[in-house]
């Protein structure tokens, strides 16, 4: 029986991801079970410094799990950067009595988390973020959602690129990281990407590939860029003018942060929220849950927010090889 952890925050930070209500439920079911309050923050750190709370029961998280978004909705906070905000966030989680604070969202949020944990708060960090740019881990909840997402557009975007013999440009979100980009070009069949990770690639190599292509017996084309990149108006413009071809830009924007999780993003939500409770039972301190290897297994929150990874151009140029 625990009779260390009494009552547990939950809070959700940043962009909204498929699969963030998947594991808040995952949370408070995991946390009731064993009489632990758990109390909602609502809007992130900016909902925790205006004191916007809500008691979450075992009840009240039903049905959730299957919806995009966040119940308690999100929010990106300035004040959170600040020493000030971070010493009055501490003091507001220790007025309400909370023994830890669950932080579900990307890297921004679990600095946010890592600040307070300095202030003498036990922060648990579960990985929540479409970009899938947390060095610690292989796995971020919503990843997998917003790829689908991205592929579905393609195949419908592919229609209208073979009817008219066209080049179509995809950008795809992503802010610094090429993972969504990079998993939408191999699921969607695109003969290039353009990624931030990977300087080789710039315009001119893609219009040089581009007519490669075409000269196989290619007669359309796809190309995806990633956010970081930007400029795919531009370059579809640059890539009418120097080669003839039609081309167009397709923006996907926000569409791909909803929508209901798929059971890969649940998966991981279900699993990473239980974990984080086990870690509390467990007395665990500052961790955050990552998938490595095919497990999910917790490390230290500042060591997880330094991890260096390499970039790798396995995936790329398997891409290329099966483009033509
Ligand atoms: O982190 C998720 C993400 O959708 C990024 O891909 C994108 O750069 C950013 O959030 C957009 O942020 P906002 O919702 O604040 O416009």
């Amino acid at each position: 029986m625990n009779d260390k952890i009494k009552k547990i925050g939950v809070l959700t930070s940043g962009g909204d991801a498929p699969g963030m209500n998947a594991a808040i439920r995952a949370v408070v079911r995991a946390a009731s079970n064993e009489d632990i309050k758990v109390i909602g923050i609502k809007k992130g750190y900016e909902g925790l410094l205006a004191g916007e709370f809500k008691e979450l029961s075992a009840e009240f998280v039903s049905d959730i799990m299957q919806r995009g978004g966040t119940i308690l909705h999100t929010a990106r906070c300035d004040e959170m950067r600040t020493e000030e905000g971070q010493k009055k966030a501490a003091q507001i989680c220790n007025a309400l009595g909370l023994d830890a604070l669950i932080v579900i969202g990307g890297d921004g949020s679990l600095q946010a988390g890592l600040a307070l944990s300095r202030q003498g708060i036990n922060v648990i960090g579960i990985p929540g973020t479409i970009d899938l740019d947390l060095n610690c881990s292989e796995y971020t909840i919503g990843f997998d959602t917003a790829v689908n997402t991205a592929m579905e557009a393609i195949n419908k975007i592919r229609d209208t690129s073979f009817s008219h013999e066209r080049c179509s440009i995809v950008e795809v979100m992503g802010r610094n990281s090429g993972s969504i980009a990079l998993w939408t070009a191999l699921a969607g069949g695109a003969e290039e990407v353009i990624i931030p990770e990977n300087s080789s690639i710039d315009e001119n190599a893609v219009i040089e590939q581009l007519l490669k292509n075409r000269s196989k017996g290619k007669r359309h084309n796809l190309v995806i860029v990633a956010e970081g990149i930007g400029g795919s108006q531009e370059l579809a413009h640059k890539i009418q003018e120097i080669t003839g071809i039609q081309t167009r830009s397709t923006i996907l924007g926000y569409l791909q942060r909803g929508g209901s999780p798929t059971a890969v993003d649940r998966y991981h939500a279900c699993l990473m929220g239980f974990k984080a409770v086990e870690l509390l039972l467990n007395g665990s301190r500052s961790r955050i849950v990552a998938y490595r290897g095919g497990r999910h297994e917790d490390i230290d929150l500042e060591e997880a927010l330094n991890c260096k990874k390499e970039y790798n151009d396995t995936l790329y140029n398997i891409i290329k090889t099966l483009a033509i």
